[in-house]
């Protein structure tokens, strides 16, 4: 969708009992954090897409401009999420009609890439999940999916059965991946569930005294590769959520953050710098005010800050005289 933003208005019709999203939600479509170049977001894509195009010889073909409005049938049904899963439901998921919704993950787009054929891919967007509100969930961010497919001759000889052969490597990929972004950092694998692979993992990685899970993967399920037009083949999958490994590697505390459009947020990251640390600033904008007052001989600074500690109290956190010209004093209050 190229950053062109989608008017609810195209797409949902008015009073549809069918549709979740509220405004607030849909206005997030098209702003495509993951491909700014100086946005924390696009800077961690970018530095995972190097350790790809590094070590498999650019051979993983990079999908970032997937339109996140997708069918039930792409989100749910081709990765074998089973009828009655509950994040079905209409209280984890955003649907903007009966049939159709905001992709809650990237897995969405497997199928119909296998389809076309792509045997290493990597796919980055925009994901909507209904969720709690706290510093680490947020109802829209980003993922990146990656899929490797192996033809039989790439594991005949390995002496290890294809499932094996596969979850192996898959594991020694993303280790490396870890190794990148984190430099020697303590990981474990810890067994889990996803209707689309089997066997299923998560990698945790430990960071600032806590074990922090950074991603799922698995070996791809041999029937969504058959259906597919890849009967004999294996493969792996893994999916990423990028703001989680974003907030550890840039110090970042609170994930509506990276939707900030404030300068001081903004021009704090640039372009190839992965991991630069993250400098808290006031919660509040600044803003300018005037203020008049008659003066006589015994003004002081000290005088007049007494007396703005004693309105704004702690408040206050610093004050400082820019300049004084013809009778006029110009400071800065934060
Ligand atoms: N889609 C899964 C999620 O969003 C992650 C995943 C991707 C797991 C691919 C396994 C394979 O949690």
């Amino acid at each position: 969708i190229g950053g062109v933003k989608i008017a609810k208005d195209d797409v949902v019709r008015e009073s549809d009992p069918t549709n979740n999203v509220p405004d607030n939600i849909f206005s997030k479509i098209g702003l495509q954090l993951h491909r700014r170049d100086n946005h924390p977001v696009g800077i961690l894509k970018n530095a995972i897409f190097d350790y790809f195009d590094t070590n498999y010889a650019s051979k993983f073909v990079k999908f970032d401009d997937l339109c996140p409005i997708v069918s039930v049938q792409q989100n749910f049904d081709e990765v074998l999420v089973p009828a009655d899963h509950v994040s079905r439901s209409y209280n984890d998921t955003y649907y903007v009609n009966a049939d159709t919704v905001l992709r809650c993950h990237t897995s969405a787009h497997q199928a119909e890439l296998l389809r076309e054929g792509h045997s290493h891919f990597l796919v980055t967007g925009d994901v909507y999940r209904r969720d709690s509100i706290d510093s680490t969930h947020y109802p829209v961010f980003h993922q990146m999916e990656g899929v490797r497919v192996f033809s039989p001759d790439e594991w005949k000889d390995s002496g290890t059965d294809a499932t094996s052969y596969a979850a192996m490597d898959l594991k020694k990929c993303l280790e490396g991946l870890a190794r990148h972004l984190f430099g020697a950092v303590e990981m474990r694998w810890v067994d889990t569930y996803f209707p689309f692979t089997n066997p299923s993992f998560e990698l945790e990685i430990y960071f600032q005294e806590n074990w922090m899970e950074v991603l799922g993967c698995g070996v791809t399920e041999q029937d969504i590769l058959t259906r597919n037009g890849r009967k004999d083949s294996v493969a792996w999958a893994f999916g990423l959520g990028l703001e989680r490994l974003a907030m550890v590697l840039f110090d970042i505390p609170d994930i509506r953050l990276f939707w900030s459009t404030d300068q001081r947020f903004t021009s704090q990251f640039s372009e190839g710098k992965l991991g630069v640390k993250f400098k808290p600033f006031s919660k509040f904008p600044p803003c300018y005010k005037d203020i008049s007052f008659w003066i006589s001989d015994s003004f002081t600074e000290n005088n007049l800050c007494e007396v703005v500690r004693g309105v704004a109290g702690d408040l206050v956190e610093e004050w400082n005289v820019r300049e004084a010209v013809q009778g006029k004093l110009y400071v800065t209050l934060r």
